[in-house]
């Protein structure tokens, strides 16, 4: 019965169908694996990205190229674990040319995965890195630039707090100790009782 079920199970259950998904354009676009997502199944932390980029789509793990070294690297200045928490994307599938989402494909993937994923692992906070995944979370369209480290209020007593795409920090150097402060500031969160 799904009440004895461990979180684990419960994401397996979910991933198990659709390990070939086509559900979505993005399934017939070329894409190799569907990246769902992986992790710390008690995360207290969960971090949204915007989609898998090669190396993800070769493997089918988030994050393990070149923003996914840098992201790890900009975790571990504030102190925070990549494995503590869980990590995924807003879709699972990687774009072709790694373009932006489209709507269809973000509410296919979205109500398919990512809503799904987020009350099995109930975490406290949610950090949305980039502005995908903070418009998608927030249904609104906001300015990454003026929101990131400001904690909002996600839904269920979760706390949002977004930064910037670590895609977007590769490029735009100048914005890391902005990003820095924003997990920062969640790390504070995070070592708060309740
Ligand atoms: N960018 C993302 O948003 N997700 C990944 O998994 C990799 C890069």
């Amino acid at each position: 019965m799904a009440a004895h079920l461990t979180k684990q199970e419960l994401l397996d259950a979910l991933y198990r169908p659709y390990r070939k998904c086509q559900e979505c354009p993005l399934g017939t676009l070329g894409r190799n694996k569907v990246v769902f997502g992986e992790g710390n199944v008690d995360a207290e932390l969960f971090l949204i990205g915007e989609a898998p980029g090669r190396r993800e789509d070769l493997e089918g793990r988030p994050f393990i190229g070149q923003s996914g070294l840098f992201l790890d690297t900009a975790l571990a200045k504030v102190g925070i674990e990549r494995n503590s928490l869980f990590i995924t994307s807003i879709v699972k599938c990687r774009p072709p040319n790694n373009r932006v989402p489209l709507p269809l494909e973000i509410s296919t993937c979205t109500s398919l995965f990512l809503y799904n994923q987020i009350k099995i692992i109930k975490p406290r906070i949610i950090c949305a890195l980039g502005s995908v995944a903070l418009n998608t979370l927030m249904s609104a369209k906001l300015s990454i630039t003026k929101v990131r480290g400001t904690p909002l209020e996600y839904k269920d007593g979760i706390l949002l707090i977004p930064t910037y795409h670590p895609a977007y920090l590769l490029r735009n150097r100048s914005k890391l100790n902005d990003s820095l402060a924003d997990l920062a500031l969640i790390r504070t969160y995070l070592s708060k009782t309740d």
